[in-house]
Parts: structure tokens; sequence; C-alpha cells
């Protein structure tokens, strides 16, 4: 099978072409930069600008690996959950390119494609398996009981961790506004300020990054920010929020009842975060599973894998139906 993923829940036009014997062949990923202006992504702008480049965007894809359209046995799309407008182009350029060639497709779950990716690079591993996803907009502590089925452990009570990144970000006056960025200062920390940020005083699996992020745009607003403050700052964020993670995590990793654990979602790209729980797991005896950073964040590679299973699965889309689901949940 050659699958081709397209990815526009959000801000990011992912393609990619999955084969099934040979693995990912081919991909591109776009990151729209019209936001950068303003406060977040917006969401009109996010769906015209994956009108405008999508289809010079699959053209390069294939082109580039010399591939056809014909080439193409199925067409997989991300069908939530997303902005509302961004994933309709999606869904329609992959609707009407597997009409004009008359070969099936399916809409993934952008929350699941992320997670599944980890098992492409991962091939031996048995269910259930512990999963961490730290994304832009969920966070989420998961038993993954198959490809289909997740039991939530702990979620977000309030913000996303990737959003306190964001957040924090854009009030440090980042270009671009987001953890890689408070990740790339972090290394320049010139001292550690031991600030005591709000607790997680509840006793659940649950996260609540909302104290936190409250806590640390009310500093940065009340004094003079210096280039050594932002360096210091980032770093202390870093550290924190990765520490209200891990200790959530502590006894589901060290409970012996795993055996394999996945880090996913864009915040996994966190060089710091990644060791922290390669280590762990190690020390745990699970077998720490996470994807190459490049498909942390949001891209076509992982629509086209979680597609390939699916439609491998016999599930697939029967008609020409344009459904999105924006509110998709895991
Ligand atoms: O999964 P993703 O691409 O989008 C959603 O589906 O939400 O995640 C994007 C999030 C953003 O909040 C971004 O700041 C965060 O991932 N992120 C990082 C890093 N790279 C991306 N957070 C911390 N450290 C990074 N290196
Ligand atoms: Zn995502």
């Amino acid at each position: 099978m050659i699958i081709l993923g397209l990815e526009t829940s959000c801000d990011e036009t992912g393609i990619a072409v999955y084969n099934s014997f040979n693995g990912i062949i081919s991909e591109y990923t776009y990151t729209q930069q019209i936001h950068s202006q303003y406060g977040g992504t917006v969401p009109e702008l996010a769906s015209k600008d994956h009108f405008k480049k999508i289809l010079k965007l699959i053209l390069f894809t294939l082109k580039s690996k010399k591939l056809v359209f014909t080439d193409l046995t199925c067409i997989a799309y991300t069908s939530g959950p997303g902005l509302k407008n961004a994933l309709l182009i999606g869904v329609t350029f992959g609707k009407i390119i597997a009409f004009s060639l008359n070969i099936p497709s399916i809409g993934v779950n952008h929350l699941k494609s992320h997670i599944i990716i980890a098992l492409l690079f991962n091939k031996l591993f048995d269910f259930p398996i512990l999963v961490l996803f730290l994304s832009g907009a969920h966070s989420f502590l998961l038993e993954m009981i198959n490809f289909d089925e997740f039991f939530i452990l702990g979620k977000t009570l309030d913000d996303s961790i990737g959003e306190v990144f964001d957040k924090i970000s854009r009030s440090l006056k980042m270009v671009p506004s987001n953890g890689k960025m408070i990740e790339k200062f972090s290394k320049k920390k010139f001292r550690f300020i031991n600030k005591h940020y709000p607790k997680q005083y509840n006793n659940t699996h649950d996260f609540s990054f909302s104290g936190i992020k409250s806590a640390v745009i009310r500093d940065i607003s009340s004094s003079v920010i210096l280039y050594n403050d932002i360096c210091n700052i980032s770093y202390n964020l870093q550290n924190t929020l990765i520490k209200i993670v891990f200790n959530k995590c502590f006894n589901l990793l060290s409970s012996g009842k795993y055996k394999y654990f996945i880090l996913s979602g864009g915040v996994s790209a966190n060089k710091e975060l990644r060791l922290l729980f390669k280590n762990y797991s190690y020390l745990f005896n699970l077998k720490f599973f996470t994807q190459p950073i490049k498909y942390c964040t949001d891209n076509g590679a992982m629509i086209a894998f979680l597609g390939f299973i699916r439609i491998n699965n016999n599930f697939f889309d029967k008609n020409f139906n344009i459904i999105i689901k924006p509110n998709l949940y895991i």
C-alpha cells in the first residue's frame, strides 16, 4: 500500500507518503508564518493558507521522490480534533483526490496518530502501553488498550502544558512563540532561581498547569526583563513543568503494571523531558518508545501511518460526504 497522509488541523500543512514495505518514503511539513504577528493561530488565516498551499505541497512531496498520483493506493487525512475550517481543507482535498483516483480514503484521529507514530519506530511491543501525551492543546496520561481504545488515567484540569510553554514564550516576546524557544533559552541560563510555584494538591493523575502559567506571567509583567532573565525564567519554567509531569507519572512508571511506555505529542520534542523519561523507564524496566523529534509536532507521516493501520483493518470511508470532527476526543 502507498498512502498519502494529509494533516491540516491547525497551522501546519503536513504531507507524507507511507509505503507499507519501506515506511515513510517522502514528506514535507510547512509551518504557517502568518500567525506570528497575532497573539496565536487565527483560524480563518490558517484555513486560507492551507487552501493556498496544499496542492503545491502534495505535488512537491510526490515529485521529490518521483511519485505520481496513480502510485497512491489510499488517502488518509485528519478528520479531528482541530480548527473547523482548517480540517475542512485536508478532508476536502483528500476526498477529491481519492474520488478522482477511485481509491479508498480514511479520516483519522489526530491525537491517536501522535501516539501511534511512536510504534512505527518501535515494532516489538504488547498492549497495554502506558502513554504520556503532551501537546499544544491536550495533556493526557493514558493506558493504550489497543490501536483504537485508550483509557484515560489522567488529564489536564485546565490549560495544556503546550499552552503554558506557548503563552510564556509569547510574554517573553520570543519569535516564534513556542516550547522549542523556551528550551533554547533555558540552555543559556545563568542562575537557578529557587521559586515556589503553585503545587499540585490533588492526589489523582490529573494535571493542573494554570497556576504556574499565571504565576510566571505575573512575575514577567511586574519587572523589567533582561536577556539573563529570559534565560533564567525559561530554565525554571521548563524544569518546573517537567517536575509536575514526572511526579504525576511516577507511581504508574514504578507500578510494575506496564512493560512499555510511549512519550508523544509536540512537547515530547523537549530533550530534557525525553532524557528524564528515558532514564526512568530504564530504571523501572519499561521499554521507552518515542518518535524522532521531527515527528513529535504535527506532521503528515503520523496521519499516513495511522491511515495505513486503519485501512489494513478494513476501516475506510465508504462515502464521499465531507465529515469533520473538530471536537473529537481520544
Ligand atoms: O502536538 P503539537 O504539534 O500540536 C497539537 O496537536 O497541539 O504540539 C505543539 C506544542 C506547542 O505547544 C509547542 O510549544 C510544543 O508542542 N513544543 C515544545 C517543544 N517543541 C514543540 N514544547 C517544549 N519543548 C519543545 N522542544
Ligand atoms: Zn498535534
